[in-house]
């Protein structure tokens, strides 16, 4: 049984105990206005931050990411420690600095997925104890490499953005007659469908596009649509202004 401390109980911390509790993993947390509603017989609430570290040697910041390394810096760390910043933006020395003598590492994941065992887990560098407990909660990218790291924790905002683009969508097939569980399950269903041939086809992308395309079928006129009006490349501009929120290279 393995007690992982978590600084910062909000909604990922919600999640990422949902997710990994069924896996024996065992969690105190701080204090917070949603901590006390989390309690349960695997789950510790402690009356303070540095009393989670006085009880746990693995802990995982999820404080808000504004404020997170001054709070950080606050607290007494051991040599034992071993400190998992999910906090977006997170670089490994200011973090190292901050949570010193603990070891230092760095993730991002995105959130909802985790508590069903299926988001994927940035991690950064590899680390055999952070490895298991992230891959309780999905698959996880392991770097070794900070600037590849950084790109990568992007898509935590595409992660998020998804969302949104199913709520517009679904509110599209809403509007025009269909029964929104009816949409809901059709636009989920479409894009695990197509998310599984994007895992399991060894051509290049720019090969599967022509085969669903027909010429002058409706997916041809609909993508047409959405270039006239910038919607895809849209999202080129859109992640350049998350990369540099993060502090990519
Ligand atoms: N949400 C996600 O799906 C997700 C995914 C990946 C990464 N992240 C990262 O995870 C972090 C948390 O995000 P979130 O969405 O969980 O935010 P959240 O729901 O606002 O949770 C943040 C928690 O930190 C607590 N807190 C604030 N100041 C504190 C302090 N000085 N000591 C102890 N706890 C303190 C807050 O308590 P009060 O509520 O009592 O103020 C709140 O419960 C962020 O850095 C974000 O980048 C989030």
């Amino acid at each position: 049984m393995t007690t992982i401390g978590i600084l910062g109980t909000g909604h990922l911390a919600d999640f990422l105990i949902r997710g990994a509790a069924p896996h024996g993993y065992r969690f105190i947390v701080s204090p917070s206005r949603r901590a006390a509603s989390l309690v349960c017989d695997h789950v510790t609430l402690a009356p303070s931050n540095q009393t989670v570290l006085d009880q746990a040697d693995l802990i995982v910041v999820a404080l808000p990411a504004r404020d997170g390394l001054s709070i950080l810096q606050t607290l007494r760390f051991r040599p034992e420690h071993s400190v998992l910043s999910a906090m977006a933006g997170t670089r490994l020395q200011p973090l190292s600095q901050a949570v010193a003598p603990a070891r230092a590492r760095c993730t991002m994941m995105p959130g909802h997925a985790n508590a069903y065992g299926v988001g994927p887990s940035l991690l950064y560098p590899p680390d055999p104890a952070w490895n298991a407990f992230l891959a309780t909660l999905g698959p996880v990218h392991s770097f070794t490499e900070e600037a590849p790291f950084v790109t990568a924790t992007a898509f935590g905002a595409l992660s998020g953005a998804s969302f949104f683009l199913i709520e517009t969508l679904a509110d599209w097939f809403t509007r025009n007659g269909l029964p929104e569980a009816e949409a809901r399950r059709l636009i989920a269903e479409t894009l695990i469908g197509n998310a599984t041939v994007v895992l399991r086809e060894d051509l290049p992308l720019a090969a599967i596009t022509p085969g669903v395309a027909t010429r002058g079928g409706i997916t041809e006129a609909l993508v047409a649509r959405l270039r006239e009006a910038d919607a895809l490349d849209a999202w080129h501009a859109a992640l350049d202004g998350v990369l540099d929120r993060l502090g990519g290279v």
